[in-house]
């Protein structure tokens, strides 16, 4: 297109469906996000936001993908707290988190929940960290792979525990919901997005929340903190970006859309639902993310380093 043709082009964006891609399986936390946001986006982009989940290495391959996209304003990407741990997991990773990116919008904040089987031989926090201690070689952890917060809050709960488990990557917390509920493994720590309606069914057992404070949807498991692992924090956030390069103009209003999905109240209800916070409108913004992107960045590396767990 001439700069002209260009010009006009943006200025009618968005006039096809816009892709919005989930690095992890269907029906997992990060793709319930997408979904609502992108039914919400859709009613004021007069476009259909259409989600594909590209599955892989713990969501890198989908950001490895969205790096490389055609920064024509018709893909997004959707991720988490794995832009940030990606850089220290992964030794030859073919994308900069901070340089491969248009930066367009926070989102939500996730509480996590350590999860074991139904029939897990163990009743409350105490009992469990005992049971895990003494069975530690026969106890399958499972998680969506290096890089998904799954893994991370897994490896910090062996670390705070003292204790090697076997870790089982599925490309999304979504199939490996599927097998903890099919007791083909045992504990879990997921996102309250995914686990909420599994926990008040009674179809898993429920430990604790990963966050610093109790959680509202949640109100009578205690965190894992006051259970007695010291300072154990993970809180999941999810973030909106564009490959590098995508025209501002278009990365501004797919913000305004962003934020206006976040006010409609059938986001509202269904994140307040499922435990979800939508992040305050005053830091939605392009920058605050990339701030905010750099800053996990150095937050999690040290932590990683110090997991010893890589890969190429
Ligand atoms: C998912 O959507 O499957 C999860 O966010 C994966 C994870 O990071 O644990």
């Amino acid at each position: 297109l001439g700069t002209a043709a260009f010009a006009h082009a943006q200025g009618n964006w968005p006039t096809k469906p816009i892709t919005l891609v989930v690095p992890f399986a269907a029906g997992g936390p990060t793709d319930v996000v997408a979904r609502t946001l992108g039914a919400a986006m859709t009613k004021s982009l007069g476009q259909t936001v259409v989600v594909e989940n590209k599955l892989g290495a713990g969501g890198t391959v989908a950001a490895a993908y969205v790096a490389k996209a055609q920064p024509d304003g018709y893909t997004f990407f959707i991720h988490h707290n794995g832009m940030a741990t990606a850089p220290a997991l992964y030794r030859k990773l073919s994308f900069d988190p901070l340089k491969d990116f248009e930066f367009v919008s926070q989102a939500v904040e996730v509480p996590m929940t350590f999860l074991a089987r139904k029939d897990f031989p163990a009743n409350n926090f105490q009992e469990m960290v005992t049971y895990i201690r003494a069975n530690k070689e026969k106890i399958n952890l499972a998680n969506a792979g290096l890089g998904a917060v799954s893994q991370l809050c897994g490896m910090m709960f062996q670390r705070a525990v003292g204790v090697q488990l076997t870790e089982v990557p599925f490309q999304g917390t979504a199939p490996a919901m599927n097998a903890l509920l099919g007791g083909q493994v045992d504990v879990l720590c997921d996102q309250t997005t995914q686990t909420v309606p599994q926990i008040k069914a009674g179809s898993v057992k429920l430990y604790g929340v990963t966050t610093k404070n109790r959680v509202k949807v949640l109100p009578n498991a205690p965190t894992l903190a006051e259970q007695g692992l010291k300072d154990f924090e993970v809180v999941v956030w999810h973030g909106i970006y564009a490959p590098k390069g995508t025209p501002k103009p278009v990365v501004d209003r797919m913000n305004a859309a962003v934020r206006a999905a976040l006010k409609d109240p059938d986001v509202i209800k269904r994140m307040d639902d499922l435990g979800a916070e939508i992040v305050p409108d005053a830091t939605n913004t392009p920058e605050a993310l990339h701030a905010w992107l750099k800053s996990e960045i150095d937050k999690w590396g040290p932590v990683i380093k110090a997991g010893g767990k890589f890969a190429d």
